[in-house]
């Protein structure tokens, strides 16, 4: 069976409580469940982990090498500022979708820089916890035998 990594980083464990009006109202063990069953749905085993710490996103990609055919990277506010995740997505070589639940485009000017896009097949923004299932049902199809 095919599996992806779907790897939450800074503030998102806070999911939930967390400015609601901007990220939604469902907490991150809910959307991760979401997800699983959106990964039965497509026939891929779908784990998540998630964490604060740029360093654990780090070890995180490089041992998804191991065993996921692609990722689904919402890097939090180290989107626009981890030189060393961006060069982490280069380095494992595997499809990395971008994710956001807020249209980081239509907010604050910092937001509109995102060091990791430019090294990922694509981003999906905005959409709020559905822009993970968009970028799990998109990376599904790339990852196809
Ligand atoms: C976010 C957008 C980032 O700018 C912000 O720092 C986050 C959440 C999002 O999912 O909309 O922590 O990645």
């Amino acid at each position: 069976m095919r599996s992806i990594l779907v790897l939450h980083g800074p503030n998102l464990n806070l999911l939930g409580n967390r400015e609601p009006d901007i990220y939604g109202n469902l907490d991150l063990a809910e959307i991760n469940r979401r997800l699983v069953a959106e990964g039965e749905a497509l026939g891929i085993s779908v784990r998540t982990f998630q964490s604060n710490s740029e360093g654990a996103l780090i070890d995180a990609l490089h041992e998804a090498r191991q065993w996921a055919g692609g990722v689904v990277f919402n890097p939090g506010g180290y989107t626009h500022t981890s030189v060393a995740l961006r060069d982490a997505v280069i380095a494992i070589g595997l499809p990395v979708v971008e994710v956001h639940l807020s249209n980081v485009q239509a907010r604050e000017e910092f937001r509109r820089l995102s060091l990791i896009a430019p090294v990922c097949v694509g981003s999906i923004v905005g959409f709020g916890w559905k822009s993970y299932v968009l970028a799990l049902q998109a990376l599904n199809e790339l990852v196809k035998p």
